[in-house]
């Protein structure tokens, strides 16, 4: 009789003992991404690494894969809805299919520059669209800028004529298919992994991208041609399981979601100056011609591009590219 006692007694403290030692676990978060790591995204998610780790020792550990490593484009998503990967900043041309309002950041020529991007993101609008997923499980926890694009092909593009008949990498978004149909060339979807063997093998012509995504990719030795048109941004939403995240212990949550915040304000602080740097490589590599674009050069391409707002109008809703559009004037 004592004897099943102590036995019932050992196996409820064996239960014990190992419950305790889960508890202790650090949580494993994975954050994977499709950049290097020498870019804003790629920076961001170290940081987040660095600043996890150091303050939140044995209860949080932080594995970042770049460059496609864990999972890219197409796949990265399913992977976060299966618990696969815990966090993702994928660029905000990647969630058509989660949110149409989303669409907004692809159309040509919203934004006149980062900080009106900044400006709408950190607005009631911009808020809103954080939740915009979580019907689908989906939590936006913050934007991170990566910069403005910029176009590059195999010949000089200086107006929308000279892109008639080419082939453009485009991202899995309707809007930027659209955008280069409207120039007449033909867009091609096509996962970042792929995009410089793309160009070298002649698959495609041309692509638009940031100064930091084609000096890292080293885009600019298979394009003899960048134009510096600024036509558009390519921004993050980081991304997490809204069912992952709302099951964190609330003191570990709460302390990577101030993390987050201070790491969101250093990405966004540096990004131009990592665009801007990647820039200066790019130029004196010698590999590409960078052209600049007269006003007047540029306002053609605005012009050819801008029909493309019109098409999304009804997904994206007129009052929020209104909202979007103010705050160029802010
Ligand atoms: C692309 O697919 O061109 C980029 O948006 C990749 C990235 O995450 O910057």
């Amino acid at each position: 009789m004592l004897s099943n006692k102590l036995k019932a007694l050992a196996c409820a403290l064996s239960f014990t003992v190992a419950g305790l030692v889960h508890a202790a676990d650090p949580v494993t978060i994975k954050f994977a991404h499709v950049v290097a790591d020498n870019t804003p995204k790629g920076q961001g998610a170290l940081l987040f690494k660095k600043l996890a780790e150091e303050r939140l020792p044995g209860k949080v550990k932080v594995e970042v894969y770049p460059n496609s490593s864990l999972f890219g484009d197409g796949k990265e998503m399913e992977a976060l809805l299966l618990g696969d990967v815990h966090m993702l900043a994928p660029s905000l041309a990647k969630f058509e299919h989660y949110a149409k309002a989303i669409q907004i950041y692809d159309l040509p020529f919203l934004f006149d520059d980062l900080a009106a991007a900044d400006r709408f993101q950190s607005g009631p609008q911009g808020k809103a669209l954080l939740r915009a997923m979580e019907d689908k499980n989906i939590t936006g926890l913050a934007y991170w800028h990566n910069g403005m694009k910029q176009l590059s092909a195999n010949k000089p593009l200086r107006e929308p004529k000279d892109a008639r008949g080419l082939k453009f990498r485009v991202q899995a978004s309707a809007v930027l298919d659209e955008q280069f149909k409207a120039v007449r060339a033909n867009p091609r979807k096509m996962s970042f992994a792929e995009v410089y063997q793309g160009l070298q093998t002649g698959v495609v012509n041309g692509t638009e991208n940031t100064w930091s995504n084609y000096e890292s990719q080293k885009v600019h030795e298979v394009q003899p041609y960048m134009t510096a048109s600024d036509h558009g941004l390519i921004d993050y939403m980081v991304i997490t399981n809204t069912k992952f995240w709302s099951g964190l212990p609330e003191d570990v949550r709460g302390e990577l979601e101030t993390i987050m915040e201070e790491v969101t304000a250093e990405v966004n602080r540096q990004a131009d100056e990592l665009n801007q740097k990647a820039r200066q490589t790019i130029a004196a590599s010698g590999k590409t011609e960078i052209i600049e674009l007269s006003p007047e050069q540029r306002a053609k391409w605005r012009e050819a591009m801008k029909p493309v707002w019109k098409k999304f109008e009804g997904d994206i809703g007129a009052a929020l590219i209104e909202a979007a559009q103010s705050a160029n004037r802010s």
